[in-house]
């Protein structure tokens, strides 16, 4: 890559002329961009913690090797052989040295420890008063439940949640292993499937913050995104009254349409006749399906059904069975709204 072309890299974030001003004052002023160079702004209110440790290992790390690489290249030159046959003088060793290079860097990692110690137990130990909300993986989907407050959401809703108010989330997968992480809030944790794991975070102030999965989990990994959505307290406590609101005065087909995507059905069958992961819903409904085994069957209700159960009962010519199953994850009524959803779908 060539300088030019590098800052042309730089230059999709900001001017090289800004991005130099704010390398030339780094350490007081923050890029007033996102993605920025650096690392995002930190919102939570543990990530000045993880900030600190990261700063002090860093700075440490090139004082260091402008140290040892300084000292490397000075020798290198100064001791060189200056004529031929000049032999260099034997090598013996020096306990004083030995012992400073020892113990300096057993102190950096005593507090290197105490340091990465305090701030993870702060970010592993949620308080008590946290508000709970569920995160399901799936392949491509965030799926948010909120247990208190009887919400589901998508990652296409984000996960809204109150500033200045702890929030612990229990992380699942239903199918492979995925990662969430909030890099503004300095913290991830893997959503495991058969397990539950739990992050927790406390968002400074209102604001929207991005949300990536990190770990490889198949085609449309760098597609599954999401978003916090951090409201003032007051503001989220009528946004809970307005989805209760809203979902109390749906019609079957609109919350079967509103689970089509909060339980990430969409993110597998489009509805646009397109083929993705799965086969496309649209028309299908009340049509002839041909199945893998060669035979057919028709796309009633119960075949709806049998199929958001136990997809792999039967799978549908030219896909692979890749669905995992919804059995103990929608109730009956839900199914029901999903399937009176489907039959709209033309
Ligand atoms: Cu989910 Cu990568």
């Amino acid at each position: 890559m060539t300088f030019a072309s590098f800052l042309s890299l730089l230059g999709a974030w900001g001017s090289p002329a800004r991005v130099a001003s704010s390398l030339l004052s780094a350490a007081s002023e923050p890029l007033p961009l996102t993605p920025r160079w650096w690392l995002p702004t930190g919102d939570s209110t543990f990530a000045h913690e993880v900030d600190r440790a990261f700063a002090l290992i860093y700075w440490l790390d090139v004082v260091f090797f402008i140290l040892i690489v300084g000292a490397m290249t000075v020798f290198a030159v100064a001791y060189r052989r200056k004529k031929a046959g000049q032999r260099t003088s034997a090598l013996k060793g020096h306990h004083g040295l030995e012992i400073v290079w020892s113990v300096i860097p057993g102190l950096f990692l005593l507090v290197f420890f105490a340091m990465g110690f305090l701030t993870y137990m702060d970010m592993q130990v949620p308080p008590a008063s946290s508000m709970q909300v569920r995160v399901t993986g799936q392949k491509w989907n965030w799926g948010f439940e909120y247990p208190e407050q009887g919400i589901k959401l998508s990652s296409a809703d984000g996960l809204v949640v109150p500033s200045n108010t702890p929030i612990q989330l229990t992380l699942t997968s239903v199918d492979v292993l995925h990662s969430f992480y909030i890099p503004n809030f300095r913290t991830k944790k893997d959503a495991v499937p058969q397990r539950f794991t739990s992050l927790w975070f406390e968002a400074k102030q209102p604001g929207t913050y991005q949300v990536y999965c990190t770990e490889y989990c198949g085609d449309d990994h760098s597609r599954m995104t999401s978003k916090v959505v951090a409201m003032e307290p007051a503001a989220f406590r009528e946004w809970v009254a307005d989805q209760k609101n809203a979902s109390a005065s749906l019609s079957p087909v609109e919350r079967g349409q509103r689970l089509f995507t909060t339980q990430g059905c969409a993110g597998c069958h489009s509805i646009d006749g397109s083929a993705l992961v799965g086969p496309s819903l649209k028309g299908k409904y009340g049509t002839q399906e041909k199945l893998s085994d060669g035979s057919q069957v028709l796309v009633d209700d119960n075949y709806v059904r049998e199929s958001i159960l136990a997809p792999n009962a039967k799978i549908v010519a030219g896909f692979a069975g890749q669905m995992p199953p919804y059995v103990g994850r929608l109730q009956d009524d839900e199914i029901s709204a999903l399937i009176d959803y489907i039959k709209t779908i033309k």
